[in-house]
């Protein structure tokens, strides 16, 4: 028995990732993406807001029949119609799931929805209990949450408890908090709010002060046990907490944070090349764990160290998030050992003279060119044993 407190792993790279401007996806990619996020154990699959159009109701529909082990989960406002769609889409499921929301801050009451906090106040009862009859598995969000007037939001979460939410979502739609504030909110909601502990607790984080995932592992050490994110951080504007990142970071770091996903990390990835190819988002070269350089040294220091123990330079192992072995890159920062590594690599095994030469020639190069690829370091060291006649 572990004695770590499960995470559960809301994936809505389909969803809020879906919502990023010019990252849409068609039918077939969401399918494919749906049996990817299910063999590597994501636990709740977003997988579309069906209400929004016919597409996308048809997509979650399908992915809702093929489903197996996981939740599969709609997205829906406060609106019987939304509700009911959702419903029609998730039903095909082994566990369905519908997920519905409303804002209640003041600026979004005010200016998006024109409505009062008594009506919105109505809305989340009424919305939560039609939802509820039409599936068991209720997840309810008070849009920019952590914008929204304290009492209020408790008002409203005590609402769709008592209306028969299962899960309480907690977003920081705009990606406004730190992590010890959203620490502190979601520990303040659970101590305040009667029956608390009848549902559990989601984090659903935005990454404008580029601090999901800081936010949602704050979530975490104050009682929350779901985290909402998705593949590469894909979502509206700087978008959501990224899922290799908080799913590595309980993996790396499980002597201060008690926590364990269901995740296969050795799929992450795959995973992330998979969204980066369907939207057409390439991912940032130093991104954390599936960036190309997530697992690549260049300068002669570090290069040194690696060829000693990998443990010098790397917190993790390549082959735990899907990446077969670290590379050393050569470039002008790159010293001997790492140089006199890859020629044996690439079949050469020089003498002390020859090497030294080989080393001249390669420096000479690479402080001419970006990047040296082997085929240049062949070319080098082929053009220099012809010139000494061997
Ligand atoms: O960011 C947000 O508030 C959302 C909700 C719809 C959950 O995506
Ligand atoms: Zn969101």
């Amino acid at each position: 028995m572990s004695d770590k407190d499960r995470i559960l792993i809301f994936d809505t790279t389909m969803r809020d990732g879906e919502q990023s401007p010019g990252a849409s996806m068609t039918h077939k990619e969401k399918l494919d993406l749906a049996e990817i996020l299910e063999a590597m154990g994501v636990d709740i699959i977003e997988a579309g807001f069906p209400n929004s159009s016919q597409g996308d109701f048809e997509a979650v529909s399908e992915i809702a029949r093929r489903s197996k082990s996981a939740t599969i989960c709609g997205l829906s406002r406060a609106t019987e119609k939304d509700i009911q769609r959702c419903g029609d889409a998730v039903r095909h499921a082994a566990r369905p799931r519908i997920h519905t929301f409303i804002s209640t801050s003041p600026v979004h009451m005010k200016h998006k929805l024109q409505m009062g906090p008594n009506a919105v106040l109505e809305a989340v009862g009424h919305s939560v209990s039609f939802a509820r009859n039409l599936v068991d598995d209720v997840e309810w969000s008070p849009e920019d949450a952590t914008r929204t007037e304290f009492d209020f939001l408790c008002k409203c979460i005590d609402a769709a408890i008592t209306s028969g939410a299962t899960t309480i979502n907690v977003p920081d739609t705009v990606g406004y908090m730190h992590p010890e504030e959203y620490g502190a909110l979601i520990r303040s909601l659970r101590e305040t709010i009667p029956n608390s502990d009848k549902v559990i607790w989601s984090t659903h984080c935005h990454n404008d002060l580029g601090l999901a995932v800081a936010n949602s592992i704050a979530g975490a050490q104050n009682g929350a046990r779901q985290i909402e994110c998705t593949i590469n951080g894909l979502g509206e504007r700087a978008g959501n907490a990224a899922l290799e990142e908080v799913v590595m970071a309980f993996k790396v770091r499980g002597d201060s944070l008690p926590f364990e996903t269901g995740i296969d990390t050795t799929r992450l990835a795959r995973a992330s090349q998979m969204v980066s190819r369907i939207t057409g988002f390439p991912v940032q070269y130093n991104k954390a764990i599936v960036g190309k350089n997530a697992f690549a040294h260049e300068s002669g220091i570090h290069q040194d160290g690696m060829l000693k123990n990998t443990e010098t330079y790397e917190i993790m192992k390549p082959e735990d998030v899907g990446v077969s072995k670290s590379s050393l890159v050569m470039g002008k920062l790159s010293g001997r050992n790492a140089f006199r590594d890859k020629l044996k690599m690439l079949g050469y095994e020089l003498d002390p003279d020859s090497l030294n030469e080989a080393f001249r020639r390669f420096k000479d190069l690479a402080d001419k060119k970006k990047h040296v690829f082997d085929d240049d370091i062949l070319a080098l060291v082929d053009d220099q044993l012809s010139a000494m006649g061997e």
